[in-house]
């Protein structure tokens, strides 16, 4: 089979965070040889068209999509989807629809709450415009379109008097968060992140199989230091935080009911965005144990250290295999794909 590795186009100097999709695209590749596939890449720019002709003349059996932005915009992400669906081309993960809801993070946790899922609650800037009663209390700053905590740091949390100082903060920060900014409720608390994978059914439509739970834990974080896995945590191997966020898979038998429920609620929001082949959701639990959904990635990171790797490796699976399983399921997708209209 020919696949055709789909990634975004980044310079030699980007930040970590970009040039993460490289990293992926090398170890897809060398998964796919062993797997008996051959593989070429592609780097997907805002010349939709150069992208449009190379896809028509290299005529893969299917894309393997690893874009994490467009022209360096989040914001564009479902623009490979939605490009692969104008040609028919099979693709690994989540559909166009999908990809643009939880490229949202305000779309997304709109859906998630209508959908009786908990999400902390959050103020927009339209939601802040003309608002009389304080909105005070304990934030984070977050960007609604960028993902890989970009422009998030110490100073994204902190306590907010009224309205008008947390909508002056999220102006501030616009630039900074990828052009348009929300406000989180901050949850003091412990971290999960939930790894799902589309399940092993053969040709059949499927469900999901949940990966094993992971936890992120804070060590040694100094008082009054937000407990956050923010940009340096994730990609500043010379900073605190970095060495002291590791993941663990363990788990105390006082656990159970959380993690259960944590299962349960992952798989609900599988079902109500519509995913397809992989996803990653992220959780933080209050001091109640009560969980609440942060987000959803659709297209979340299979670099070698990343959780999803990891959290597949738990489950017994080989970095072959997890390729295997998303490229299955794409091919199981492709009478969606390629008859819309199911006739
Ligand atoms: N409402 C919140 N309460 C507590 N921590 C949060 C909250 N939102 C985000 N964080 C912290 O910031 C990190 C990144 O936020 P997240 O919403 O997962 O965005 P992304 O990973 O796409 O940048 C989370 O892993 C968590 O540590
Ligand atoms: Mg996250």
């Amino acid at each position: 089979m020919k696949v055709v590795i789909l990634h975004d186009e980044v310079r030699a100097d980007a930040r970590p965070d970009e040039l993460d999709t490289l990293v992926q695209a090398d170890c897809v590749a060398q998964a796919l040889g062993e797997l008996g596939h051959e593989s070429e890449r592609l780097g997907l720019t805002l010349n939709l068209e150069r992208a449009a002709r190379e896809l028509r003349d290299r005529k893969p059996d299917c894309v393997f999509n690893l874009v994490e932005s467009v022209g360096g915009q989040g914001r564009l992400i479902y623009l490979a989807p939605a490009l692969l669906d104008s040609l028919q081309i099979p693709y690994t993960g989540a559909g166009t629809e999908a990809m643009f809801v939880t490229s949202s993070k305000t779309l997304t946790k709109q859906i998630l709450a209508s959908s009786g899922i908990p999400t902390p609650p959050w103020f927009t800037p339209e939601m802040l415009q003309g608002r009389t009663e304080p909105a005070a209390g304990r934030y984070i700053i977050k960007s609604v379109w960028e993902e890989a905590s970009v422009g998030l740091e110490d100073d994204s949390v902190r306590e907010f008097g009224s309205a008008a100082e947390l909508a002056a903060e999220l102006a501030a920060r616009r630039d900074r968060l990828g052009g348009s900014t929300f406000a989180e409720c901050f949850i003091d608390g412990r971290e999960f992140n939930l790894s799902l994978l589309a399940a092993d059914g053969g040709t059949a439509s499927v469900g999901v199989q949940v990966l094993p739970p992971a936890e992120i834990q804070f060590i040694d974080f100094a008082e009054g230091k937000p407990r956050i896995v923010g940009y340096s945590a994730k990609w500043r191997e010379d900073t605190h935080e970095y060495h002291h966020t590791p993941r663990t898979f363990d788990s105390s038998d006082a656990d159970r009911p959380l993690l259960a429920e944590l299962i349960e609620i992952a798989q609900r929001c599988w079902q109500v965005l519509s995913l397809r082949g992989y996803a990653r959701v992220d959780f933080r639990v209050d001091g109640e144990n009560r969980p609440w959904v942060l987000e959803v990635n659709a297209n979340p990171c299979i670099a070698p250290d990343a959780g999803f790797t990891a959290a597949a490796e738990r489950a017994g699976l080989t970095f072959a295999q997890l390729v295997e399983r998303l490229v299955v399921d794409a091919l199981r997708n492709k009478n969606d794909v390629s008859d819309p209209a199911g006739v």
